[in-house]
């Protein structure tokens, strides 16, 4: 018999389906995270492992890359069937040539109501300063950065390329200077690695405009060595933060969303905790995914893509394009993080390859 861990809790959605457009377990499509390229400039050890991704590895030719037009079309029919909010990530998104074009195309899409699109980019703050009134000028509402430390050393561990802390921070500040925010500061948690900086961080932002949340190390693809035993559970950071900076729970500002958020009882602003492993949130998951190379994905941790490029290179019509995207989001069944203990424990049973972070986004 296998037993359950005591640190996973996940909630099992139940098997039904009773609104119109919802996938298999009742959830509507409201999110669509688009990878523009599989490169980076850091190699996080979570995410891009330098020994995995070297001086040989061989990134996506640009003809295998979506193009603008082909982002934005898929953008348009998602919009169409309940997509609010859409977040480019990568890789490192600010590396695409000219990404400003494509955040104009997708600032320019309605709601059916005739609502804006909320347009947001998760980023690793290197090109920022440059970026940051063009991207906002073209129409991007926030960034979100990822930041592991404070610490030089930390820091520069985490992101193998020796990247130092200040210029993530001006990064930062030349984007809440232009108005892209409210702005919110990632940090992948890892036992050992970046864990001792846990309060340092709350401290550091504690009083700030800048929201900053904890993220639990994740098994997502198959090359960042995970091991339960390196991951820190949201539980413990928080009871951490809160044993010198006293904190309280507050309600999530909409449903779905994947942050637990908390406050510092002084009314000295909030922090988050993004909980996949130890709390999973798949009931309310709402999102879906496009590659750098037009794979459709219905789960972060999928194993299996829809291939949207190949269909739009054939010629299909957007009505041929839209039938498809809604179908497989009609049979979506993805609940990855509450079956984890299950796949965690028996790793051969999985079946399949999961894709990488840096291909999907985060
Ligand atoms: P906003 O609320 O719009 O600011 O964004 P968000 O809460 O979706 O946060 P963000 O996009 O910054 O995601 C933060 C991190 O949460 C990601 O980098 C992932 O590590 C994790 N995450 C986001 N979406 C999912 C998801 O669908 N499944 C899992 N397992 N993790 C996710
Ligand atoms: N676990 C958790 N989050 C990850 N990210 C990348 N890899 C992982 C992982 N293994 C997220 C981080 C980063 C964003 C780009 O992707 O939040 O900020
Ligand atoms: Fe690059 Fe972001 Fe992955 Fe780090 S987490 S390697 S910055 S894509
Ligand atoms: Fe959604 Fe998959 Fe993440 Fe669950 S594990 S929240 S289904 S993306």
């Amino acid at each position: 018999m296998v037993s359950t861990p005591l640190y996973i809790r996940a909630t099992p959605t139940p098997d039904v389906r009773s609104q119109p457009g919802a996938d298999t377990r009742n959830r509507q499509l409201r999110d669509l995270r688009i990878s523009v390229t599989d490169r980076c400039n850091f190699r996080c050890v979570y995410c891009m492992p330098k020994e995995i991704f070297g001086k040989d590895f061989t990134f996506l030719p640009r003809a295998e890359l979506l193009t603008f037009e082909e982002i934005a079309r898929i953008a348009r029919i998602a919009v169409a069937h309940g997509v609010e909010k859409i977040r480019l990530t990568g890789g490192e998104p600010l590396l695409r040539k000219g990404l400003e074009e494509l955040v104009r195309m997708l600032a320019a899409l309605k709601t059916p109501d005739g609502g804006d699109i909320d347009i947001a980019l998760t980023t690793n703050a290197a090109a920022l300063i440059a970026k940051a009134q063009p991207l906002r000028e073209a129409g991007l509402k926030r960034v979100t950065v990822s930041l592991d430390s404070l610490d030089e050393a930390t820091f520069k561990a985490m992101n193998e390329v020796d990247f130092p802390v200040a210029k993530v921070l001006q990064g930062i500040e030349a984007a809440h200077d232009v108005g892209l925010g409210p702005i919110k500061i990632n940090m992948v948690v890892k036992r050992g690695r970046n864990d001792q900086e846990i309060v340092a961080m709350a401290r550091h932002f504690k009083g700030s405009p800048y929201i900053l949340r904890f993220i639990e190390f994740m098994d997502v693809g198959t090359t960042n060595g995970w091991k339960m035993a390196e991951v820190v559970p949201s539980a413990e950071v928080i009871s951490r933060i809160n044993a010198e900076l006293p904190l309280e729970e507050v309600a999530p500002n909409y449903p779905g969303e994947t942050t637990v958020r908390w406050r510092y009882r002084d009314g000295s602003g909030e922090i988050g905790v993004i909980s996949s492993v130890t709390q999973s949130f798949c009931h309310s998951c709402t999102r879906v995914r496009i590659s750098t190379e037009g794979q459709l994905y219905t789960c972060l941790f999928a194993t299996q893509g829809h291939n949207l490029r190949a269909l739009m290179r054939g010629g299909c019509s957007d009505q041929q394009l839209s039938t498809e995207m809604v179908g497989i989001w009609q049979e979506r069944t993805d609940h990855y993080s509450e079956l984890r203990t299950a796949m965690t424990q028996q790793p051969s049973s999985t079946g399949g390859k999961k894709i990488e972070m840096s291909y999907i986004g985060g």
